[in-house]
This record gives structure tokens, C-alpha cells and sequence, in this order.
């Protein structure tokens, strides 16, 4: 056990040793340092996340960290490098921006890397490891519990929606980094917040993210709102188009969870038609079916204003009455 635990720490530090041996690249490489700047992230920002640069070759890291001392067979299991079946061994990461992934105690833990063009796959990860099994952590959450005193946070997708958000001067914000969220997350979003905001891409993988996600946080019993940021964005295109005032207006415009599910209820059906509306309602319905009567009542009337139904006959839907849903139907 206690080998066990020593071969652990190694490995954080072989993670540390690489993140250092990264970030210093950039010192080399005026283009890559300018990729940065050209996507409004400072030097202080580059700093902070100790963002990096894999080089352009098969073996550097390797290479270096064999000069510390580090065992092959050990990079290999950190995910570090890869060996291919004639059991050649080389850099995982290669000719890409880096971003060391922290731990909530702001170990390094992993690291993604992103292309600089528009080759795929736009992010490397790195894998499962002895110290890295990703459905249990959030990206970027030692910074927001080091940094923010809010009782929220924003669980946003990406590296770059976390870090551009940081700079701004909003800090209470965590990644999932594209996963579906697991419940683990949701429990440490519920030990270290009273609130969550879910601010993810306005893009299909994003949208269907944050539907999966919503359940997974209002079982865990999280108070949960969605940010809607608008179509085709992500938050750090956001906040750099519009800035961080505009940003903390869509906080205080997101949506709670039910208001959020009602109004997706609208998606595909065309609400001016009768059909659409009377689809609509039943959609809504059951939606509302497990709220309390009195959400009830307040979100029939809000429905019925919407829809021009009663709030009678939607009331009357709801008690699973098969004449009202006849007489709806017909
Ligand atoms: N992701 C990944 N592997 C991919 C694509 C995405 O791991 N092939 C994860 C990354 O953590 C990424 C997040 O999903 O940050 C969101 O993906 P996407 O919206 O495509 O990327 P952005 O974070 O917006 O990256 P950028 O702004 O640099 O294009
Ligand atoms: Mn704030
Ligand atoms: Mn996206
Ligand atoms: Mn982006
Ligand atoms: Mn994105």
C-alpha cells in the first residue's frame, strides 16, 4: 500500500514535470503563443491554467522525461506517451495547444490538447489513468473554490468556455469537458454550490447535453437554471463578442428547470396551428404531472396564456382525464 501510494505521487509529479515542460514551449514559439492572443487569452491567463505546447514530434516529452528519470513503462501508464503493436513507443501529444487538467487540490491530473487548425480530432485526451478517471472531476474547479465566493456555479463544456470566462472576471465556473455529465459530477456540483447554472454550447451536442444533464442534477436534488446563450455560440464566444455584462444579464434571464422543459416541449410542433397546440399541451401536461399544485396551477396559467387552452381543460389533461383528452384530440 504505502508503494502503492509512493508510485501514485509519482506520477503526479511526472504530470507536474510535463505540465512544466509544456508551458515553457511556448517560450520558443512566438506562433503558438499568438494563437493565444489571437483568441483574447493574456499571458497572465496562459500562466494561471498553465496552459502549454506539445511539440511537433514524436519524441520530445518522452525524451524528457526519460532524463528525469521517469520509466518508459510509467509514461506509458500515465497516458503520456503511447506503444503501437510493433511496440514502438512515442508522445501522445503532438502539435497541440495544451491544457493541464487540475484536480480539486490543483494537482495535475491529466491534460487535453487541442489542434490548432480545423484537423480532427480537434481535442486529444488523455486516457483513463491510476490517477485520472474523468467522470469524477470538474475542470477548473480548484480555481472557482480558490477564487469565487458565490454560492452558484456554471457548469459550462469546454476548456476554453472556462478559462474565457475566468478572465472576464466570472469564477464560479466549472467544465465537463464535453462528457455527459455523470453523477458523480452532480455530486460535487452539489457539495460546492447551492445553485447551478448550465451554460452549454447553443449547438445540437450541446442542447442534448444540457436536456441529460438537467436530470442528472435535479436527482441529486440540485436547483438547477439554464443559461441560454445564443444559437451557435458557446460562452467564451460569447463573452468575448458581447462581454461579461451581457453575460451576467443571460444569468439573470436562465431559465429554471420546468420553464426551461416547457418551452422545449414547443420544439418541432408549430404552436399557431391547432394541432401543434393541442400536442403541445399534452407535452406540457406531463411535464407538469409530478410538480406540487401549486407550480401547477402557476404554470397551467402561464401555458394557457401561451396556448390560448383553458386552464380547466389542462387541468382536467393533467388528472389523466380520458374526456378531456378526447375532447382534445378530436
Ligand atoms: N471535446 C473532446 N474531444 C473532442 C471534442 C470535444 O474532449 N473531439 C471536449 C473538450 O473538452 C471541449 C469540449 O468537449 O472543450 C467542448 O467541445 P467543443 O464545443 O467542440 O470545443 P470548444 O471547447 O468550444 O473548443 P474551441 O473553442 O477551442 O473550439
Ligand atoms: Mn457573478
Ligand atoms: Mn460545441
Ligand atoms: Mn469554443
Ligand atoms: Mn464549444
Amino acid at each position: 500500500n504505502r508503494k502503492k501510494n509512493e508510485k501514485l505521487e509519482m506520477y503526479f509529479k511526472m504530470h507536474v514535470d510535463a505540465a512544466r515542460f509544456f508551458f515553457r514551449n511556448l517560450k520558443d514559439y512566438k506562433e503558438i503563443r499568438d494563437y493565444f492572443y489571437k483568441r483574447g487569452i493574456t499571458d497572465q491567463t496562459i500562466r494561471s491554467f498553465g496552459l502549454g505546447f506539445a511539440l511537433n514530434s514524436w519524441d520530445s516529452l518522452l525524451k524528457y522525461l526519460k532524463s528525469m528519470n521517469y520509466k518508459e513503462d510509467d509514461i506509458v501508464r500515465c497516458g503520456l506517451a503511447t506503444k503501437n503493436e510493433k511496440g514502438k513507443v512515442y508522445d501522445r501529444f503532438r502539435n497541440r495547444i495544451i491544457f493541464p487538467v487540475f484536480d480539486v487540490r490543483g494537482r495535475v491530473i491529466a491534460f487535453g490538447a487541442r489542434v490548432m487548425d480545423d484537423s480532427k480530432p480537434k481535442y486529444l485526451n488523455s486516457p483513463e489513468t491510476p490517477i485520472y478517471n474523468k467522470g469524477t472531476h470538474l475542470y477548473g474547479l480548484n480555481f472557482a473554490r480558490k477564487n469565487s465566493k458565490e454560492k452558484s456555479l456554471i457548469i459550462v463544456e469546454g476548456y476554453m468556455d472556462c478559462i474565457s470566462l475566468n478572465q472576464a472576471g466570472v469564477k464560479n465556473v466549472v467544465a465537463s469537458l464535453g462528457t455527459a455529465l455523470t453523477k458523480m459530477q452532480a455530486r460535487l456540483l452539489k457539495r460546492n454550490s447551492e445553485e447551478v447554472y448550465i451554460s452549454y454550447d447553443a449547438d445540437n451536442a450541446g442542447q442534448a447535453a444540457t436536456v441529460r444533464g438537467l436530470d442528472i442534477l435535479s436527482a441529486e436534488g440540485i436547483d438547477v437554471k439554464v443559461v441560454q446563450i445564443p444559437k451557435g455560440k458557446d460562452p467564451d464566444d460569447y463573452i468575448r463578442a458581447e462581454g461579461v455584462e451581457k453575460f451576467h444579464e443571460l444569468l439573470s434571464h436562465a431559465l429554471p428547470l420546468i420553464d426551461y422543459k416547457i418551452l422545449k416541449a414547443k420544439d418541432g410542433l408549430n404552436i399557431g396551428e391547432d394541432q401543434g397546440r393541442i400536442h403541445y399541451a399534452k407535452r406540457v401536461v406531463s411535464i407538469l404531472n409530478n410538480l406540487d399544485p401549486i407550480e401547477k396551477d402557476v404554470y397551467v396559467q402561464k401555458v394557457s396564456e401561451d396556448t390560448g387552452i383553458s386552464e380547466s381543460a389542462l387541468m382536467s389533461l393533467m388528472k389523466g382525464d380520458e374526456e378531456a383528452v378526447r375532447i382534445m384530440d378530436t
